[in-house]
């Protein structure tokens, strides 16, 4: 089948690639021209683990192409997926301008019937806007052409996204007529596993399980970190406490650790969306101011912590930093809690040297060549010389340090683990004071 994707971010990028392994001939569209170029000289934009390969093989066969010709995509799939960026507006509400756009795109270059597919998070009540915004065009050039809407959210995870699509959990549609459905249908057949993974669904609905879903995922952990604070308050450990919760399968383990806050591209921006279209409705979601609220102020945590044993005044105070992305796995530091931790300890006056296994371009890129941050090339080498190591995000490599070693190169042997890696005892049995998130 042909199939355009227009904005060849992550969930573009993988969304296109993944629908070309699997045979189908994918045209990838972006405004970006650079990324658009790196991709046709045969690299890739973003960090994600076996992405590279798969892009590579399927540049090679001919079923994946890149380009910056609105035209050319708006003509070459029957079916066209939207997957552009949806930011936060200033008031946390989702910005639908790049979506608009290209619908409009769509709408002027159209010469047949097409199934325009919402991929973006998106509010619901999108689909009408991207509908009205393709007729209009259509209007303008004097055309009448047959095409549906649908709304297909993307569930992938970053640093798992390619394992994600390929093995989907749910593909969750909504359509609201039956040629859309059977075109969909037949293009996700090759992801059904066992049973078939396609849930659908009327297309509000789908617009709104997205949103539902980073809702439920974001207030889980923030109800997780509140009770990892008020552990440590009261002398339990939060670790102990998850374990006796997780067991009750209607509570699970998953997505059940207390930590130094949530970022990412998804949750702070949908948690703010979801409460924004609420309004709209003439709604309030009360547990969702919350849950902000609530990781706010977990971001904070490691510095409350670095504080708290240091004093305000961090001058002349070197912080090592393990971890910049805002999880493991991938090189995106969008809303990350490491952004906040270091500002924060350069506002009171320490300078800090980090490590990440792949973010560390994306921090030059953030914080340019600032002097109060150096970038180093080993998790050891951040350690040199400097008043103790926070540990931000729970990179595998960073999971069983030589501690002996780690000791040495440290000035104070002190750890702030925002994301509870080790066992308390071995940190402190090394000689090593340790602080981490609501545990003994
Ligand atoms: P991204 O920022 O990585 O990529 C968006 C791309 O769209 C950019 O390359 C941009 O240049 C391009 N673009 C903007 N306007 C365009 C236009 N008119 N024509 C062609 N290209 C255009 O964003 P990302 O992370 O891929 O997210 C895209 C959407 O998917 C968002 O709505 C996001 O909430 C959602 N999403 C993101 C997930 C993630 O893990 N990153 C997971 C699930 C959904």
């Amino acid at each position: 089948m042909k199939v355009s994707v227009i904005g060849t971010g992550y969930v573009g990028l993988v969304t296109g690639t993944c629908l070309a392994e699997v045979g189908n001939d994918v045209l990838c569209l972006d405004v970006d021209v650079n990324k658009i170029n790196i991709l046709k000289q045969g690299g890739i934009p973003i960090y994600e683990p076996g992405l590279e390969d798969m892009v590579k093989r399927n540049v090679a066969a001919g079923r994946l192409r890149f380009t910056t010709d609105v035209a050319e995509s708006a003509k070459h799939g029957a079916i066209q997926f939207i997957a552009v960026g949806t930011p936060p507006d200033e008031d946390g509400s989702a910005d639908l301008q790049y979506v608009v756009a290209a619908a409009r795109a769509i709408g002027q270059n159209m010469q047949e019937y097409k199934v325009i597919v919402d991929k973006s998070t998106v509010p619901v009540g999108t689909a009408d806007k991207v509908r009205a915004a393709v007729q209009e065009e259509l209007s303008k050039r004097g055309t009448q052409l047959e095409f549906s809407i649908a709304s297909n959210p993307e569930f992938l995870k970053e640093g798992a996204a390619v394992e994600d699509f390929m093995r989907p959990d749910r593909i969750v549609l909504g359509a609201e007529d039956a040629r859309a459905v059977e075109l969909m249908r037949s293009l996700y057949a090759p992801f059904n596993r066992n049973h078939d993974r396609l849930i659908v669904m009327d297309i509000k609905s789908a617009e709104l399980t997205k949103y539902a879903a980073n809702a439920m995922l974001a207030t889980r952990i923030s109800f997780m970190n509140e009770l990892a604070l008020l552990a440590e308050k009261m002398g339990a450990d939060i670790e102990n406490v998850r374990h006796g919760i997780g067991s009750d399968p209607r509570i699970g383990y998953h997505f059940l650790y207390a930590g130094c806050g949530y970022g990412g591209s998804c949750f702070p921006k949908d948690v703010q969306a979801m409460q924004r279209t609420a309004k709209e409705y003439g709604s309030e979601l009360r547990i969702l101011n919350a849950v902000e609220v609530a990781n706010e102020r977990q971001k904070e945590v490691l510095l409350d912590k670095i504080t708290a044993r240091f004093g305000t005044d961090l001058s002349g105070k070197n912080i090592a930093i393990w971890g910049l992305a805002f999880k493991p796995n991938t090189d995106d530091m969008r809303d990350a809690p490491s952004r906040v931790l270091i500002k924060g300890l350069w506002e009171r006056g320490a300078t800090v040297t980090a490590y990440d296994p792949v973010a560390m371009h994306e921090a030059t890129r953030i914080f340019g060549n600032d002097p109060r941050l150096k970038l180093v090339d080993t998790p050891m080498a951040a350690l040199e010389g400097a008043d103790a190591l926070a540990i931000v995000t729970e990179w595998q490599v960073f999971r069983a340090p030589d501690f002996v070693a780690l000791k040495a190169q440290l000035k104070n042997p002190v750890i702030f683990d925002g994301r509870n890696l080790y066992d308390p005892k071995d940190v402190r049995a090394a000689g090593i004071e340790y602080f981490a998130i609501g545990r003994l």
